[in-house]
């Protein structure tokens, strides 16, 4: 007899083992169903707020204890306290009908109490383990206080960093976002969704939210099914793929029906195509906006969400209130609610809550493994890793611990804006700020001397409209100063230096949910104070905070030393320390384009080319008459305070036929004096194809570290697989015929070969 691979034969159990405990879990959900009533179905979709520190839409939940006793509760946003959360618990167990547990879920985007880089600046570190472990952390934090569900990942691509929830994503590239998407999703839920360290993630904002119009947050969105394919909906389609037991639909409309109704997406694609069994949440009344959309009044659209496939309605009680109504009249089924309160059942069932409703709320393990220096070890080697070094032309950096340095502007010693958007229940104490970091890793020998140089912003409307709802205003300081005495102060402060670190950039409330901005450049009042600082003469060290691309044009005439920051998290000023001053070499690279000015946005790295490719020297080609086509800082860039050298491309077989595998390699060396990681990138070009296809997209990357003077050869494989593409019918496959082979330190700096690939 042959024998079975090994492999194989693990593949037949574990597929035995699975479906054994499905039948165990349908035969527990079937009994526990024949119990419900209807009205107790129907709250199992119903996920209530009680209020307290997120409240990004218009509804607040009321009569919380008495809805859960009467099982009108399926789920809980936003319980922080796990006293509070233990309470409501036991409310469901004790007293509920048919004593079903409560899912508690939470916003823990990039982190629950350590926090770690805004996602765009983890995606920034190509470094899937690390992110896959800071998910996992974030997992393990959230759960011992009885979270078990967050609404992460987000995994929106997006084009245009007007929008200020580029900052939740991982840039702009589908390949990359789905590379992201998967690590997040397996950090958070592990190998068992029953392990008291994992819970359950949700991947969102199903779908196609990151490319509203003009860049304004909630606004339509309007795409061919070709783009959506290519290059929006493959993140979410990574994620299901890696698992993720939830879905958040989205604000938006797509094809004309919001996200929440949309039963081409939630159930044709979704379920269909991609097979996803687990339940679909709307965003923060989603369910009720698509009213606003023009849809209809709350029972229409709570049918039409029903019936496009959503499960749960996320705080808006459209489900709660219409639903049985909706049923009698005919306009939804009884199977559909069935099917509904089936899946999440399932999901509170695959994460243990049925043998242990209590079993995520820890306070001891809470107490151990909550913020522990292994935890803060991790947010800063990702932190270290996400910073982006733009520009280093006169070799400022890294800095000598010695002598003085100026410290100056509005973000030096600013913990809230070192975290980023979405700390819900972050440390917002223990942060590193960079004047802390420099002090630290500096040591004895390093004076660093500090001035806050200027505001934010001097323009009044920005502040006041980028504040939220349940933050009070301020108080008026007394002793405010005005503007030109924090410049005085600031230039007296630089004149006593060796060298200035202007740190600069967006205020915390400037990016995430509901920011976005039509002007991304520096606001006037700290350009001021840079140019101030210029005129001294002494090297300026440019560090950049922000939650989205910025626009750096003026900057980057000006200064020749620039650094992206981004919003680092708890350990953000030791990680920039540590990479200002060379204990840690920079090796991020950039996931989303740097425009020269917002007037080129939509700017990315994979488009068409046109019929008329840009030529400075014919007018009539695609370009603007004032600046160049390409962005400032392009897809995938990013320095190192070494350099690296890439020979040219060897294909094993620039002549391969059908699913041949072949190998494409580089040798890269370190040029420079100091050991270094170096992203190699690996890009594909399809330039003759059924349709007109994108000049190059992203296919593989590899980080390697080198020490200087040493040389190593980097290979991909390449198959068939990665020549496929979305054609005009969404058919999935490829042509053969010509492609070019590209392998380089960026989007626009590659070595290539053409490559002739046979049926
Ligand atoms: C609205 C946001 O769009 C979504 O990302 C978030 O998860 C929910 N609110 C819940 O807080």
């Amino acid at each position: 007899m042959k024998r079975i691979p090994f492999l194989i034969l693990s593949l037949i159990i574990s597929a035995i083992q699975l479906s054994g405990q499905n039948q165990k879990m349908n035969t527990f959900i079937d009994g526990l169903m024949n119990k419900m009533t209807l009205q107790e179905k129907i709250g199992q979709l119903n996920q209530v707020a009680p209020g307290g520190w997120v409240v990004t839409g218009a509804v607040i939940s009321n009569n919380v204890e008495e809805k859960i006793v009467t099982g009108k509760v399926g789920s809980i946003l936003n319980s922080l306290n796990p006293e509070v959360t233990r309470h409501a618990q036991e409310l469901a167990i004790t007293k509920s009908p048919n004593k079903i547990p409560i899912l508690f879920g939470l916003d823990i985007i990039h982190g629950y109490k350590t926090i770690f880089p805004i996602p765009l600046a983890a995606s920034c570190s190509w470094d899937l383990d690390l992110i896959e472990k800071s998910a996992q952390i974030a997992a393990s934090e959230a759960s011992a206080t009885g979270i078990n569900w967050t609404f992460s990942p987000m995994v929106d691509i997006s084009r245009d960093p007007r929008w200020g929830r580029v900052s939740e994503g991982a840039g702009e590239d589908p390949w990359w976002g789905s590379q992201v998407a998967a690590a997040w999703v397996k950090g958070y839920q592990g190998t068992n969704l029953s392990d008291e360290r994992s819970i359950l993630a949700c991947v969102k904002h199903f779908g196609i939210y990151g490319a509203p119009e003009g860049g304004r947050d909630y606004n339509t969105v309007d795409m061919s099914r070709l783009s959506m394919y290519q290059n929006y909906l493959p993140p979410y389609k990574a994620a299901i793929d890696a698992g993720v037991g939830s879905v958040m639909t989205s604000f938006n409309v797509v094809d004309g029906i919001p996200s929440t109704g949309n039963r081409w997406l939630l159930t044709d694609v979704l379920r269909d195509q991609w097979k996803f069994n687990g339940f679909v949440v709307t965003d923060y009344c989603s369910n009720n906006e698509m009213s606003t959309h023009g849809l209809g009044n709350l029972k229409t659209v709570s049918a039409l969400a029903l019936n496009a496939g959503t499960d749960m309605d996320m705080v808006g009680e459209g489900f709660l209130t219409t639903l049985e109504q909706s049923l009698a009249d005919g306009t939804i089924t009884e199977n559909q609610i069935n099917q509904a309160c089936r899946r999440i059942l399932e999901a509170k069932y695959k994460l243990g809550l049925f043998d242990d409703p209590y079993r995520y709320i820890n306070p001891e393990r809470m107490k151990k493994e909550t913020f522990t220096t292994e935890n803060r070890e991790t947010a800063k080697k990702l932190a270290q890793r996400s910073i982006v070094l733009l520009k280093n032309e006169d070799q400022v950096l890294p800095l000598k611990k010695s002598g003085t340095i100026a410290l100056i502007g509005p973000l030096i010693d600013s913990k809230n804006d070192m975290l980023g958007s979405w700390v819900v229940a972050g440390d917002r104490e223990n942060v590193s700020t960079l004047k802390q970091g420099l002090t630290d890793t500096g040591g004895s020998s390093v004076q660093i001397i500090t001035a806050k140089g200027s505001e934010f912003t001097d323009d009044p409307y920005l502040i006041n409209s980028a504040r939220n709802p349940w933050e009070k205003p301020a108080p008026e300081d007394p002793f405010k100063k005005t503007p030109e005495d924090l410049l005085k102060e600031a230039v007296a402060v630089a004149e006593k230096a060796d060298v200035i670190i202007a740190a600069v950039g967006e205020s915390v409330a400037w990016s995430g949910e509901a920011a976005s901005r039509s002007d991304i450049t520096i606001p006037q009042c700290q350009q001021k104070l840079l140019k101030a600082l210029k005129a001294t003469g002494k090297p300026v060290v440019v560090v950049i905070f922000s939650g989205r691309p910025m626009v750096l044009s003026w900057e980057n005439e000006n200064f020749n030393t620039l650094v992206e920051a981004w919003q680092l998290g708890s350990e953000g000023g030791k990680a920039l320390a540590d990479v200002l001053f060379g204990d840690y070499n920079p090796s991020g690279k950039l996931t989303m384009s740097f425009p020269r000015s917002v007037g080129q946005i939509p700017v990315y790295y994979n488009y068409l080319n046109t019929g008329r490719p840009m030529n400075p020297n014919n007018r009539f080609s695609s370009k603007y008459l004032d600046i160049p086509n390409d962005p400032l800082f392009p897809f995938g860039y990013g320095l190192s305070y070494s350099t690296f050298s890439y020979s040219p491309v060897e294909l094993s077989n620039p002549e391969p036929s059908g699913n041949e595998k072949i190998t494409a390699s580089v040798t890269i060396k370190n040029t420079g004096k100091y050991a270094g990681e170096e992203v190699a990138e690996l890009y594909i070009s399809d330039p003759v194809a059924t349709i007109s296809r994108p000049l190059k997209e992203l296919m593989g990357f590899k980080k390697i570290m080198l020490q200087p003077g040493e040389s190593k050869k980097v290979t991909f494989e390449i198959s068939a697989e990665e020549l496929k593409y979305f054609h005009s019918n969404l058919e999935y496959t490829w042509d053969p015929g010509e492609f070019i082979i590209s392998i380089g330190t960026n989007s626009s700096n590659v070595q290539s070969t053409k490559i002739f690939w046979n049926e």
